[in-house]
């Protein structure tokens, strides 16, 4: 076990934890009757060290490598993945703080939207811990989607968060590069693989079905994270918003009227046409009802009073990215509209309305 440990190391310590916890017991013996690792148990080894350095839990790693479908080949392919996806953000990280460094030794501080903005995913190692408080399924909108999914029996579930919108009665895989979102899975959830979606690690055609749900605006390259799914499925669901049309920011009361900073977070962002292209689908609108249970950022469009929690605010990516200084003018200047009577004035029509059209749209393909 000693020279095990020094080869690989780690300490003995661990491999006992690793012995106690059934994640990998020697299964030979000396000729003193001491137990020892056979080749196998090496392998397996290498395996578990390979995926717990990509920030998988000892959970999560014990299914991983006890999933008969999947050979030492296929481990090692996946884990070739992982980790030059790993390569690739740790190199966009450099470049990302080299560009920071220089900007501060020329005097100019850039934004937190910009900070952030540089990390992908990191947005959510920062944020996540407040997702769960408000995120959650909404019922109407689940039945969209799985209807979408069809007969699908396998699906991969990119972007996947803590794992909202996955349905309960198909084989889910999920995809979720943020650690802090991997970490608040509930128990029994679907198995969940870090890796992003530009770099899916799947063979092509690997699922029925692959599906993705308020994430596609948080992927560095979302036209290359969709080509990825239609590689790796036969039917791709994706639930996105129309960013085209300015027309539907100007129909929001909140980014008309107290945050039109959120124009900002869109520039660049691929039309709605370029997405459906990449899936080679087409795009259904979908309404957000008033009592919507997901609280994401349209969800409360009936209901106000909600963006003045800070706890609301907290799970929706966009007040981060906005800056703290736009988000508290908006959040005051609501404020004292609601108390005024300004805001049900101006808003008076949306009383009456149950459904409201937001750009929210799911793609099929
Ligand atoms: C708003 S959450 C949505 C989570 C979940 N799909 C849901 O509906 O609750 C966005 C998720 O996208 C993830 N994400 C960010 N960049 C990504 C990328 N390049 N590939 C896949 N997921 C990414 C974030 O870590 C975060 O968990």
């Amino acid at each position: 076990m000693g020279r095990v440990a020094e080869l690989a190391g780690v300490s003995v310590r661990t491999l006992h934890h690793y012995d106690e916890i059934g994640l990998l017991e020697p299964s030979t013996r000396t000729a003193a009757g001491h137990r020892a690792y056979s080749a196998g148990d090496v392998e397996r080894l290498r395996e578990v060290l390979a995926y717990r350095r990509l920030g998988f839990g000892l959970r999560e790693i014990a299914d991983l490598v006890d999933d008969p479908a999947t050979d030492a080949v296929a481990h090692l392919c996946r884990l070739r993945g992982l980790l030059m996806d790993q390569r690739d953000r740790a190199a966009a990280m450099v470049t990302a703080i080299d560009r920071e460094l220089e900007a501060r030794a020329r005097g100019i501080r850039t934004t937190p939207e910009e900070q952030l903005k540089v990390f992908g995913a990191q947005l959510y190692d920062a944020i996540g811990s407040a997702y769960p408080a408000t995120r959650r399924t909404e019922p109407r909108i689940a039945a969209r989607i799985w209807d979408a999914l069809g007969d699908a029996r396998t699906v991969l579930n990119v972007g996947a968060g803590t794992g909202s919108y996955e349905p309960p009665d198909r084989d889910v895989t999920a995809v979720e590069p943020s650690a802090v979102m991997r970490a608040q899975r509930p128990p029994g959830a679907a198995p969940c693989v870090a890796a992003a979606a530009e770099n899916l690690p799947f063979k092509d055609q690997s699922f029925d079905a692959a599906m993705a749900v308020s994430t596609v605006h948080h992927w560095p390259d979302p036209v290359a994270g969709l080509h990825e799914m239609r590689r790796v499925a036969r039917r791709v669901v994706v639930f996105t918003y129309d960013a085209d049309d300015t027309g539907w920011r100007q129909r929001f009361w909140l980014t008309r009227d107290y945050l039109p900073e959120f124009a900002e977070l869109l520039v660049g962002w691929p039309s709605l046409a370029d997405l459906t292209r990449a899936i080679g689908g087409h795009a259904e609108p979908v309404l957000v009802p008033w009592d919507c249970a997901d609280g994401f950022f349209e969800a409360h469009w009936r209901r106000p009073e909600a963006y003045l929690d800070e706890h609301v605010r907290r799970a929706v990516s966009v007040w981060t990215r906005v800056g703290p200084q736009a988000e508290q003018r908006a959040v005051t200047t609501l404020r004292e509209d609601l108390s005024s009577g300004r805001w049900a004035e101006r808003n008076r029509d949306l009383i009456a309305l149950d459904t409201a059209e937001l750009g929210l749209r799911l793609l099929v393909a």
